[in-house]
């Protein structure tokens, strides 16, 4: 597989996954309504890369805009789709948005695959779909059973691609991604959320005096220090997986699923403290009420990707604060600085 398109090629996860794609000279064409990214992101990993990629702006809905793609780029051997809304709270007040971006979206681009022969995908999926599992770690076997209308979306959008992978003999890699975290060694790729939801951008926020302090989200759970406890994986090491992934497309076929995440778990304030320690200064906190819909702890079982794809995460909590604090203060503004 050598020619592959990346939906919402422009983003967080798939901006690093792009540098490590392009290091292993896959030719990238990518396409992106920049609904939550910016052509700043394709333009750095070019640079980083000293590679070019193929940047078409258009919507996955839109299926006029995504036919022109597939005719002007032929011979597209696979696809990684990281285009989706991510934003839990939002989905829960538009739950239409959501619906209509992820799954219409979604249709329309295996509705393009089939129409042009491209019979090979990696999908975006994520731990969400897990819900409040009954025991951690969690593995791929565990009910699906999502708790609000994103991680509905990531169900469906799961379970349509299994169902057209079966009718038409599709290859399938679908990755459930825990909690990524921290940014490119170069401080030049990164995450740039509009408001930080997730707990590390915020913490980086903080740390760097953007914000006045971290509200941690209730600590009376029942685990170790009484803070929620999650998976966190390096954006590096997640982006090293979709290559495995594409190498397992390349030589076997049929539908895998694979929990991406380290098998351990931090807890909040284990994630402070770690970030206080790299960027030098203690980031305050208070302890708030409990955020709705939250569990205690979630961390995943890796053991199948490892076997399978050979694949296993390399970075640890210092690499992942370290890699999130340097391209904070490298880029206070995102990529706008
Ligand atoms: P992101 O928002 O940075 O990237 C998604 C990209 O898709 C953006 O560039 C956005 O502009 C684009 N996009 C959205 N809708 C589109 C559409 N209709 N047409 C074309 N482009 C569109 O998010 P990310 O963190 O890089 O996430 C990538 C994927 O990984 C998503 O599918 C997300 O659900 C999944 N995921 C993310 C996390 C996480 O915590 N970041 C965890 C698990 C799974
Ligand atoms: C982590 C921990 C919070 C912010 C979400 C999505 C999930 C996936 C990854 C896409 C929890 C606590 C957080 C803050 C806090 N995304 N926290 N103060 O909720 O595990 O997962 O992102 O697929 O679907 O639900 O990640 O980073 O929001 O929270 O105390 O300001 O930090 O309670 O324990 P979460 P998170």
């Amino acid at each position: 597989m050598k020619k592959l398109l990346i939906t919402g090629g422009a983003g967080y996860i798939a901006s690093h996954t792009n540098i490590e794609l392009l290091s292993e000279s896959y030719d990238l064409v990518i396409v992106d309504n920049l609904c939550n990214s910016t052509t700043e992101a394709i333009k750095r990993v070019q640079d980083i890369a000293r590679k070019e990629v193929r940047f078409y702006e258009a919507d996955i809905r839109d299926g006029k805009a995504l036919g022109e793609v597939f005719e002007k780029e032929p011979n597209i051997d696979g696809v990684i789709h990281f285009a989706a809304l991510k934003a839990v709270g939002e989905s829960v007040e538009k739950p239409l948005k959501y619906y209509e971006n992820n799954i219409s979206g979604s249709l329309v681009l295996y509705q393009t695959m089939k129409k042009y022969g491209v019979k090979n995908i990696v999908f975006s999926s994520s731990a969400t779909v897990y819900g409040d599992p009954a025991s951690v770690p969690v593995d791929e076997s565990f009910p699906i059973k999502a708790t609000n209308p994103y991680g509905h979306t990531k169900t469906m959008m799961e379970q349509i691609l299994m169902d057209t992978a079966h009718a038409e003999n599709w290859n399938v890699v679908i990755l459930r991604y825990f909690n990524p975290v921290g940014a490119h060694p170069s401080g030049r790729i990164g995450e740039d959320p509009e408001y930080p939801f997730n707990l590390l951008p915020f913490v980086s926020q903080v740390a760097a005096g953007l914000r006045e302090k971290v509200i941690v989200f209730g600590d009376d759970w029942p685990t170790i220090d009484g803070t929620g406890v999650r998976d966190y994986i390096h954006v590096v090491d997640l982006a090293k997986a979709h290559v495995k992934a594409i190498e397992k497309l390349s030589s076997d076929r049929g539908v895998f699923v694979y929990n991406i995440g380290t098998g351990r778990g931090y807890s909040v304030l284990e994630m402070i403290k770690a970030f206080s320690k790299v960027c030098g200064h203690e980031v305050p906190y208070e302890v708030g009420p409990r955020r709705d819909g939250d569990v205690a702890s979630v961390y995943g079982d890796p053991t199948k990707a490892n076997k399978e794809l050979g694949w296993q995460a390399e970075l640890g909590l210092e690499e992942m604060v370290e890699s999130a604090w340097n391209w904070q203060s490298k880029n206070p503004k995102g990529y706008r600085s």
